[in-house]
């Protein structure tokens, strides 16, 4: 897979799948541009990119919930490398609680997980268009089905919208010849379960359970999860677009 001097921005580049993905891509002699809050984690990751290839990451920090953060991705990208041929919009918030728990629940989940992609989408159009490039959302499998080990209606709400985003944007990009792709992951080690606010303890205990129930009795790498973006982001996929590609060890068949 070759993106020699293609520009990759990844959303949520500071842990887990983004972090993987950016390695992976720096591999491939891509510029990456790695994005999230917590900018010493960022660092930590550009450090491991350019020690692969010897290009430099661009590291923005920004909060996706906040406007002006996410229009300074695009300008920052833009002003340091001149075009954006693939954009990852991976960064994403596990927000746990029923219809009981108020409705803030809801509007954590949706202005991270489907605006901020909707905007930062909509600003990087242009110079998507122009490059004939591609997006890749990172959905979940919760966005196919409710999670029925714990309470996460509004996670699972905010990944239906943003699956319903892929497909309808697929079809409005295409007339650009811009590709739009998602990979859904079903129980991923991450930073995830942390960030959602459960315990090392809660974690451990997750994972054990999701193993157990898991057909192929295992949870996915963040690693594996970033291959399938790549492979969706290169010219290998240049037939594949509006299409929701789970990577679960089967636990969409239980
Ligand atoms: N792990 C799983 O089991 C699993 C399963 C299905 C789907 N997914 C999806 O996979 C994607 C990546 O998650 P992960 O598993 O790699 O979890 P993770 O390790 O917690 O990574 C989440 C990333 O999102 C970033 N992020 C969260 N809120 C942000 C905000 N307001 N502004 C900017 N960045 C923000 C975090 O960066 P900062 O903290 O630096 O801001 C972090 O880099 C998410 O969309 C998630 O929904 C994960």
């Amino acid at each position: 897979m070759d993106f020699n001097n293609k520009v990759v921005l990844i959303t949520g580049a500071s842990s887990g799948i983004g972090a993987a993905a950016a390695l992976l891509y720096a591999q491939q002699s891509a510029k990456v541009v790695l994005v999230g809050r917590n900018e010493e984690s960022l660092c930590k990751v550009a450090k491991q990119c350019e020690e692969t290839k010897g290009i430099r990451p661009l590291v923005i920090k920004a909060d996706l919930s906040v406007e002006e953060d996410v229009k300074n991705i695009v300008t920052k990208t833009v002003n340091t490398f001149n075009q954006i041929d693939v954009l990852v919009n991976n960064a994403g918030v596990g927000v746990h609680g029923s219809i009981l728990d108020g409705v803030e629940l809801y509007d954590r989940a949706m202005a991270v997980n489907v605006r901020a992609a909707y905007l930062l989408t909509s600003l990087a159009a242009p110079y998507l268009i122009k490059t004939k490039g591609n997006i890749v959302n990172v959905s979940s499998v919760a966005g196919l089905r409710p999670i029925k080990d714990v309470d996460f209606l509004p996670y699972c709400m905010s990944k239906a919208a943003l699956d319903q985003f892929t497909k309808c944007l697929a079809v409005e990009m295409a007339r650009h010849k811009v590709r739009v792709n998602s990979v859904n992951p079903g129980g991923t080690k991450s930073q995830f379960a942390e960030a959602a606010g459960y315990s090392k303890e809660e974690v451990a205990e997750l994972y054990k359970h999701r193993c157990e129930n898991y057909p192929l009795g295992k949870l996915a790498e963040s690693e594996e999860v970033a291959d399938l973006i790549l492979y969706l982001s290169s010219n290998r996929a240049r037939s594949i677009t509006g299409s929701i590609y789970v990577i679960d060890n089967g636990e969409m068949l239980v």
